[in-house]
């Protein structure tokens, strides 16, 4: 989850990677630290708190030199403090390492290394790891590429390193097992980075380490070896990655950029797979398992988080459309139990970020017995699209802000066109109905913009529920993933406790916590479940909880009741998660900024989960 940045060539290096590590800080950001050699020797800075803190730190200090590794931590082992922060030294220390993962055997190693004579001065399973990779060369006596091979055979766990050596000021070292790490291919020069935002600026070139390759770089050269030592032949790939994409285009936060991008992320997600007139869906990236989608009895789908939300909207997309049996797992658990899967399940993992660690893990154990692995994922080329066997980009462009929002939709979209596409394949549905779910499902893109116009309504309302210790938010049928989602972005950027649950079950306990306190959130749109959820709202009232609710454009009945009401346009039920979501995402976004927080780095959260 850290954000690792290494430059190595004939610029400043403190400013490639200090803006390096700002683009990375998503990843985390509990502290920061660069170390950076010149002429006159090398300088180590660390800091507790935002990248900011550590370029307040370090204004008025030495920042030249050409060769410099950088990164913002998401704490592991060790609070967050400034010794705790990388980069960490070796005990004479001549090298220093970022590393972002977690090194499992970290405490034998260390007792090992302290019964030899090393001190340590962080509680990290970093500066175990650059210890024995310093305790390897002297014993060895090899050189830095070979002692740091050697070390990675010794270790258990998952890390994207980069080292570098005050003794070989010309040189960087860098591997990665489970954690990314993409190197950027200048001219005369490198850069290494846990994603190629730090790099986008200065190179399109790229190359994407793969697990278990270790890689050196020297202004001018570039070797690649297993960890076997065998030696590779470095794929170098080109950029697709916009600058202005990783801007905030002069939104204040990234987060409310990206839920004002919903109507273009959404169109893109669909580009050239929708042919509403022919009534048809093309998935170019799964064409070759249309057969075994349509003879499926079964689909797991794996995820995390909201992606884990969108992968049960898909649950009630498949089956109703494609009536295909679909169970959604969390991939952190469906890993340590022991599921019962089979060469003719279908496994579809749902990730933004296309990193975390549970849904790999998930993957490896479907591939093990024989499912098939279909991904839905964000990030283009990142380890989820590598292991599965065919999949759906999502196309939603780089999501900055922590809590997912158009990644959100663009999942959702993706698992609308893979139910059609098996309904269009099964015959599940007559080719008139395809059609028209098609061309409806072609506006949804305007229907977003339309309803963001509401923008100022629903700041109002925020404002006044803005102090509410808790918040319910309750839904049926396509309602439910809207409510589950609306809770978890409430909760993970204003810390106000939230529960999504469906509306029916509230009389099952959570209505006993309804009272004049309490803001409930329902999604009371008019669909089949439409009179249910209105009872359900005069429960609430009738024990005096303060109702918002989001409803369909016109409607009167709810409007009646309700002390707010957010209006959506119409749309076939189906669509429901896609429009009603947007509202909840800024009525969080606007919760949380009268509330002072941080919406874009919410506390203790970080993008991409890559430790589990
Ligand atoms: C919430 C959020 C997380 C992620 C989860 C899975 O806003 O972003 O819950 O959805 O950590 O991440 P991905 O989708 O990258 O696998």
């Amino acid at each position: 989850m850290c954000g690792i940045v290494g430059y190595i060539g004939s610029r400043d290096a403190w400013p490639v990677v200090l803006n390096g590590l700002k683009r990375l800080e998503y990843r985390g950001y509990d502290s920061a630290g660069i170390a950076i050699i010149n002429n006159a020797g090398f300088n180590v800075y660390k800091k507790t708190g935002k990248v900011a803190c550590l370029e307040a730190h370090t204004a008025d200090k030495d920042k030249s030199g050409h060769i410099a590794i950088g990164h913002t931590r998401w704490a592991t082992h060790g609070a967050p403090s400034d010794a705790n922060s990388h980069p960490h030294s070796s005990n004479d220390n001549r090298l220093h390492i970022i590393h972002n993962g977690i090194i499992e055997n970290y405490l034998i190693l260390k007792e090992e290394l302290l019964a030899r004579g090393h001190t340590f001065k962080s509680e990290t399973d970093t500066e175990v790891l650059i210890h024995l990779i310093e305790e390897i060369q002297n014993i060895e006596q090899t050189d830095l590429l070979e002692a740091v091979r050697l070390a990675l055979n010794t270790v258990i766990g998952a890390y994207a390193i980069v080292i570098m050596d005050r003794g070989n000021p010309d040189q960087l070292i860098a591997a990665r097992k489970g954690s990314p790490l993409v190197i950027g291919v200048g001219q005369g020069e490198y850069f290494i980075a846990s994603d190629a935002t730090p790099i986008i600026e200065y190179t399109k070139n790229v190359v994407y380490l793969k697990d278990n390759e270790i890689v050196l770089v020297k202004p001018d050269a570039l070797l690649i070896k297993k960890l076997d030592n065998v030696v590779q032949t470095p794929l170098i790939q080109e950029l697709e990655l916009k600058l202005e994409s990783l801007e905030k285009g002069g939104f204040e936060h990234f987060m409310m950029k990206e839920i004002f991008e919903q109507p273009r992320s959404i169109r893109d997600c669909m580009r050239g797979r929708i042919f509403p007139l022919e009534g048809k869906v093309e998935l170019g990236g799964i064409k070759q398992y249309t057969d075994k989608l349509k003879n499926a009895e079964r689909i797991i789908i794996i995820a995390c988080g909201t992606s884990w939300h969108a992968g049960l909207t898909g649950e009630y997309l498949i089956e109703e459309y494609g009536r295909i049996k679909v169970e959604v797992e969390y991939a952190s658990e469906f890993r340590y139990r022991n599921p019962i899967i089979t060469d003719k399940d279908i496994v579809m993992a749902v990730s933004q970020s296309g990193e975390t660690a549970d849904t790999l893990a998930a993957i490896e154990i479907a591939k093990e017995r024989g499912a098939t692995i279909l991904g839905i994922c964000n990030v283009v080329g990142a380890s989820i699209p590598r292991v599965t066997d065919a999949g759906v980009y999502t196309h939603a462009g780089p999501e900055i802000g922590v809590a997912s929002t158009k990644a959100f939709t663009a999942q959702v979209t993706v698992l609308t066109l893979i139910a059609l596409y098996i309904a269009q394949h099964k015959g599940t549905l007559t080719p008139a109905k395809l059609g028209s779910l098609l061309t409806e499902l072609d506006t949804i893109p305007d229907k977003i913009q339309t309803l963001l116009q509401d923008n100022d309504l629903i700041e109002d309302i925020a404002s006044k529920i803005k102090n509410a210790p808790n918040c319910l938010f309750l839904g049926r049928g396509f309602g439910f993933p809207v409510a589950l989602e609306g809770a978890l972005k409430l909760k993970e950027i204003s810390y106000i406790h939230a529960e999504g649950y469906p509306a029916a079950e509230m009389k099952h306990g959570p209505i006993a916590l309804i009272d004049e306190q309490m803001p409930v959130i329902f999604i009371a749109t008019k669909n089949s479940s439409y009179e249910k959820v209105i009872s359900n709202i005069q429960e609430v009232k009738a024990r005096k909880g303060i109702v918002i609710a989001i409803v369909t454009q016109g409607d009167i009945k709810v409007k009646n009741m309700a002390d707010y009401c957010i209006e959506i346009p119409d749309a076939d039920e189906a669509f429901l998660p896609l429009l009603a979501t947007v509202p909840l995402q800024l009525l969080s976004y606007h919760i949380a900024v009268k509330r002072g927080c941080n919406v874009d780095q919410p506390r203790n959260l970080a993008k991409s989960v890559t430790v589990e």
